[in-house]
C-alpha cells in the first residue's frame, strides 16, 4: 500500500464513500496536501452540479455529487490544525488569528450544503436552483477572508 493511502480511512459502504480526515500522525505537509486535494475535489464537483443547474436538470440527477460535496464540507474545520499555517498553502494567517470567524464561515458552508442535500433528496428541482446559489455563495465568502489569491 502506498504511504499516502494509509493516511486515510476510506470506507465503502453501500456505494457511499465515507471520506475521512488524515490520521493524527500525518505531517503538516501531508495535511496541507490532503486539504488542498479535498478542496480541489469539491471544486470539480461544483462544476458538475453547476452545469446541471444551468441546464435545469432534475435535482436528483446530481444527488451523488451533492452528497459528496456535503460530506466534504463537514471535514473542512478539521483540515486547519495548528502547525499547518505555512508551507505550500494559500491559507491566510487569519484562519488561526480569527478562528471564531473562520469557524462561522465554515458553519454557514456546512449548513447551506446540508439544506441543499435535503432538497436534492426530495427532488425539488425549483428549490434546488435557488439553494444552489445560496450554498455556493459561502465558498467565495470564506475565500475572500481566509484564502490568499
Ligand atoms: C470555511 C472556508 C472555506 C470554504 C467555505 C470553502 N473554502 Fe475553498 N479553500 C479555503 C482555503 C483556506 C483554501 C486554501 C487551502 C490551502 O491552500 O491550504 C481553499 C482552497 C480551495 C481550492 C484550491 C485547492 C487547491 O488546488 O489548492 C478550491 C478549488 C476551492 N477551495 C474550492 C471551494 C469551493 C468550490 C467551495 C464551496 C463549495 C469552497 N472552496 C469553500 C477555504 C474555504
Amino acid at each position: 500500500m502506498k504511504p499516502m493511502s494509509m493516511l486515510f480511512a476510506a470506507v465503502a459502504l453501500m456505494g457511499t464513500a465515507l471520506i475521512a480526515l488524515p490520521a493524527s500522525s500525518a505531517t503538516p505537509d501531508e495535511i496541507i496536501a490532503a486539504r488542498r486535494a479535498n478542496q480541489k475535489r469539491v471544486g470539480e464537483l461544483v462544476k458538475v452540479v453547476d452545469a446541471a443547474v444551468k441546464a435545469n436538470a432534475a435535482a436528483t440527477s446530481v444527488l451523488d455529487q451533492v452528497k459528496e460535496i456535503d460530506d466534504r464540507t463537514h471535514l473542512i474545520k478539521g483540515y486547519f490544525p495548528a502547525g499547518t499555517e505555512t508551507g505550500d498553502t494559500k491559507a491566510r494567517p487569519e484562519i488561526w488569528s480569527n478562528r471564531a470567524g473562520f469557524d462561522a464561515a465554515a458553519d454557514r458552508y456546512v449548513a447551506e450544503f446540508d439544506k441543499l442535500l435535503v432538497i436534492a433528496k426530495a427532488g425539488d428541482t425549483a428549490a434546488f436552483g435557488a439553494q444552489w446559489a445560496t450554498a455556493t455563495s459561502t465558498c467565495g465568502a470564506c475565500h475572500r477572508d481566509f484564502r490568499n489569491k
